[in-house]
């Protein structure tokens, strides 16, 4: 496959990555996804939009986020080199405002008033709320209760923003009831809405925009860590939820000689209802708009799921992924709930960052990957900071006293 050309011809006309994504939706609200893409479609070829989101990302993001060194990190495993690109130094804790900021450019472009979401770890919520407060657009976030209680401080933020935070009662009042009830919102009210999904999931134009926007990451990282080391890294990899650090991340390093991986969340283990590991374990189907592949549970509907990391507990992912995986580019792996949360203190105490559970599956694949290798370089991307996670893992975990001998 011809990956020189790839972002020409993905995704195709009608939104698919080979026969992944597209858009099923209800038949009144076809005419308004086609408005939007339509819109996207002007603006991202416009020197004003494009002039507008690079000053943004400078000025108000605080981009090009740093790519960083772990070398205690690295010694104590051994020879391989981890290197993190620091989304979790993008203003407002993760890569989330990369895509959201772009989505409120294109809600202003569009003369909407109001913008919506779905949030699982609440970082979304966090940054669509100050998206809307930075363009002066009404807000709405669902979230599930589990949730709600589980990523207190990002409640908090999104409130403090002015954004009005819906608590979701339904189902395992997780993140895939929170965008069921943000889907009943915006088929409610989509002509003054926009419902700005939060990952490359959802139908056509979504996926496609997302990752458009996310790119910026990719793009930065490989130039980054080109000019520090004069050659590009063995291994890329990033957490996988709906899976837009990870498209963003990968997608510019497509054509290169370079090793791209995802991390899925294994939380408690394989069997059904304690996992989100969608790639892993699921199969081709049709959820929230799009094909892609899912969980699924007997009756054929999406299975329950669950992961320590709220961000990442979603039982499909975005079609890219899928389709990646079909044509043998993108590799994708686990990570447990105790994988991640030893990652989380190692990487705090052995190079004072405190990462996102979410991201810490991925850091804890590169250190495993990073043993077996034992020679070479692997790129990370730390999709975002701890801090919303700090009291659930104190609770549970302690302050990490185990990882204090370390030499
Ligand atoms: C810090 C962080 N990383 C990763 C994710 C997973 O989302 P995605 O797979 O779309 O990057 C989330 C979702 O909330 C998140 O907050």
């Amino acid at each position: 496959m011809d990956f020189a050309k790839y972002l020409k011809e993905y995704p195709d006309k009608d939104g698919k990555f080979g026969s992944y994504g597209g858009a099923y939706l209800p038949e009144e609200l076809v005419p308004a996804m086609k408005d939007i893409e339509q819109a996207y479609l002007t603006i991202c070829h416009s020197s004003q939009f494009i002039n507008e989101l690079r000053r943004i990302r400078k000025e108000f993001q605080g981009r090009p986020t740093p790519v960083y060194h772990c070398e205690r990190l690295s010694r104590m495993i051994g020879n391989c080199q981890i290197y993190l690109k620091r989304e979790d130094l993008n203003h407002s804790g993760a890569h989330k405002l990369n895509h959201c900021m772009g989505e409120g450019l294109l809600a202003k472009f569009m003369g909407k008033k109001r913008i919506i979401a779905e949030t699982g770890a609440g970082q979304h919520g966090v940054a669509l709320a100050t998206a809307a407060a930075f363009f002066g657009l009404e807000c709405t976030i669902y979230m599930g209760e589990v949730d709600i209680a589980k990523q207190a401080p990002n409640v908090a933020r999104m409130r403090v923003l002015g954004a009005n935070v819906v608590p979701v009662s339904r189902g395992l009042k997780t993140l895939k009831e929170a965008v069921d009830a943000a889907f009943e919102d915006y088929l409610a009210n989509y002509k003054e809405t926009i419902y700005c999904i939060g990952s490359v999931v959802g139908p056509h134009p979504f996926p496609m925009m997302v990752r458009d926007f996310q790119m910026v990451v990719g793009v930065e990282a490989r130039e980054q860590f080109q000019e520090m080391m004069g050659f590009l890294p063995d291994v890329v990899t990033a957490c996988v939820g709906g899976g837009s650090n990870s498209i963003g991340m990968f997608v510019p390093f497509l054509n290169d000689p370079v090793e791209i991986v995802g991390v899925e969340p294994l939380g408690r283990g394989k069997k059904m209802g304690d996992h989100a590991a969608s790639m892993t374990y699921g199969s081709e189907g049709v959820m929230h708009g799009f094909n892609s592949i899912m969980l699924k549970d007997e009756k054929g509907e999406p299975a329950p799921v669950y992961s320590i990391a709220s961000g990442l507990d979603y039982p499909s992912v975005g079609p890219e992924h899928a389709f990646l995986r079909e044509v043998d580019r993108v590799k994708y792996e686990v990570a447990t709930d105790e994988e991640a949360v030893d990652a989380f203190f190692k990487l705090s105490r052995y190079e004072g960052i405190i990462p996102a559970l979410e991201s810490s599956h991925a850091v804890a694949y590169a250190m495993r990957r990073a043993k077996e290798m034992n020679t070479g370089s692997i790129l990370v991307n730390l999709s975002g900071r701890g801090d919303k996670d700090l009291d659930y893992v104190i609770e549970k975990y302690g302050y990490g006293e185990k990882y204090k001998d370390f030499k």
